[in-house]
């Protein structure tokens, strides 16, 4: 069966990586989730103490970008691909609300992009990849055969992230959780390089009222039509 490139954006806490999820695994192809590289430059930032709360060494950052590497290495046990920091695995650390923070002004930084972009090119060359992020339709794979945009109310989206949090046993306030995704999405959209848009060619799907179930077969229908040449 011929081999097509999925890509997924949108506002933050959509749902992106749970549907890229299920369709990779449907499909047998790579997911890749590209947010979880920025998350993980921002990890190196902080730790190196280049960001932190009313200091950004965007400088410091962009000398030492060549010497991090970001990569992602498959848990055998959990069937999932995790991300590694300089062969770390920072997968736990980089979902943190302290790192959700600080990742949207990292993703601003021209250097980070032009990396983590070449980075994403080069997973998906072969085709038979799901990639959830930003930029993946317009930027990254503007020829991907099918384009998603997500979206759904702040007020969805940050109780979702909320209970997530609460339920790895994070200690979160819905009030600051709901103030990260709504300056995630300013950030995001109001970026100079590469900001969140959707793609002329995308197809939207508001997601707040839609059960995952509904939402999976709606966008594996959409695959499938690409796969099979039908659109
Ligand atoms: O998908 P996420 O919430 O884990 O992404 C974290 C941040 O990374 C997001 O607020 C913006 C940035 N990002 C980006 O700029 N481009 C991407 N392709 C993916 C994420």
């Amino acid at each position: 069966m011929r081999k097509i490139t999925i890509a997924i954006d949108g506002y933050s806490s959509t749902g992106k990586s749970t549907v890229a999820k299920q369709l990779a695994d449907w499909l047998e192809y790579i997911y890749v989730d590209t947010g979880a590289m920025y998350r993980a430059i921002t990890l190196f930032a902080m730790r190196n103490k280049i960001i932190a709360p009313e200091t950004f060494q965007v400088e410091r950052l962009i000398e030492t970008l060549p010497n991090v590497t970001v990569e992602f290495k498959r848990n055998n046990a959990t069937g999932n691909a995790e991300i590694f920091l300089n062969g770390q695995n920072v997968e736990r650390e980089i979902r943190t609300l302290e790192v959700s923070e600080f990742v949207s002004p990292i993703a601003t930084v021209p250097e980070v992009r032009k990396k983590l972009v070449q980075q994403q090119q080069e997973i998906g060359k072969e085709k038979g990849v799901v990639m959830d992020g930003r930029d993946i339709g317009t930027v990254v794979f503007p020829g991907a055969e099918l384009k998603i945009f997500m979206n759904a109310s702040a007020e969805t989206r940050a109780k979702r992230r909320y209970e997530e949090l609460l339920g790895r046993g994070d200690t979160v306030s819905f009030d600051d959780v709901l103030r990260n995704v709504v300056e995630r999405d300013r950030i995001d959209t109001t970026r100079e390089d590469s900001p969140l848009r959707k793609a002329d060619d995308a197809i939207e799907i508001d997601n707040s009222e839609m059960n995952l179930e509904d939402q999976f077969h709606t966008i594996l229908q959409l695959a499938k039509d690409r796969i099979a040449g039908r659109v």
